[in-house]
């Protein structure tokens, strides 16, 4: 059976993204799949890595969040909020993250929850990495909402391709290998429209909640974002020359 964790990113539940998140349980539930989730804002999960959390880690010594992370996973005493996260990604076959875009990325409260959950020596190692990555297997989406508009977040336009913005995050789940689906993105969700125009926008948004459970039925036919390979880099850690480019992030330079 298919377990999916849901991770919710978003202060309020009552938010569209809380919406979504949980049109998303109910659609895993009613196809048949065990559901987790993690609403991160609800759990107040700190999202601030540092020496705090490794009470074990002596004193005066400068900290390494690496080595506290990897230390502690071999001593048994990785926090409990994030000993729990753990437990639910390990569990997991497929991970749905619903988040707003806020200044061009994931919420800061995301972006700590992987510093701290994806530990090293856990999750994830550096002698594992990409296609060995520790999580291969796993699947990912990212059901994302920007303010913007469609036409502001494509490949031309004013506020940034909002495949690139994501590329960071993707490239983050890929280094664990797990492999990410093309995202999912609702454009023009705010609360400043009115009338007619705040009318449609929730029409537009009640179609969203309608259809995640057929989008996500229709899942494993979705594609996948495309990352290069270990093999197409060379010795150094470079693209080779005859190897192809997915994204402007990993070029061949001019
Ligand atoms: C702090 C903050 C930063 C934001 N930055 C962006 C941005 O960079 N690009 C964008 O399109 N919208 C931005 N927005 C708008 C949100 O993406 C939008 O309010 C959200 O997607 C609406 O979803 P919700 O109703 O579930 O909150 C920002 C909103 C906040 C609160």
């Amino acid at each position: 059976m298919t377990t999916t964790l849901i991770v919710l990113a978003h202060p309020d539940p009552g938010s569209f993204n809380g919406a979504w998140a949980e049109a998303s349980a109910c659609a895993c539930r009613s196809l048949g799949q065990d559901v987790l989730v993690s609403d991160i804002c609800a759990m107040r999960f700190d999202a601030v890595e540092g020496r705090p959390h490794f009470p074990g880690y002596a004193e005066g010594r400068p900290f390494d969040p690496l080595k506290a992370q990897e230390e502690a996973t071999e001593a048994g005493e990785i926090p409990v909020d994030v000993a729990g996260e753990i437990d639910k990604i390990r569990a997991a076959d497929l991970v749905i993250f619903h988040f707003p875009i806020w200044w061009f990325a994931p919420p800061a409260v995301l972006k700590g929850w992987f510093d701290r959950v994806l530990v090293h020596g856990g999750l994830h190692s550096v002698d594992a990495r990409f296609d060995a990555g520790l999580c291969r297997g796993k699947r990912a989406l990212f059901c994302a909402t920007t303010g913007a508009s469609a036409a502001e977040c494509g490949p031309d336009g004013k506020e940034g391709d909002i495949r690139l913005l994501l590329w960071p995050v993707a490239q983050t789940l890929r280094y664990l290998g797990i492999e990410v689906y093309e995202p999912e993105i609702v454009h023009g969700v705010h609360g400043y429209f009115e009338g007619a125009e705040d009318l449609m926008l929730r029409a537009r948004l009640t179609g969203v909640l309608d259809g995640q459970r057929a989008l996500l039925d229709g899942l494993t036919d979705r594609p996948l974002m495309r990352f290069n390979a270990d093999a197409d880099f060379d010795a150094d850690g470079r693209l080779k020359p005859d190897s192809h480019s997915y994204s402007p992030f990993i070029r061949h330079p001019s």
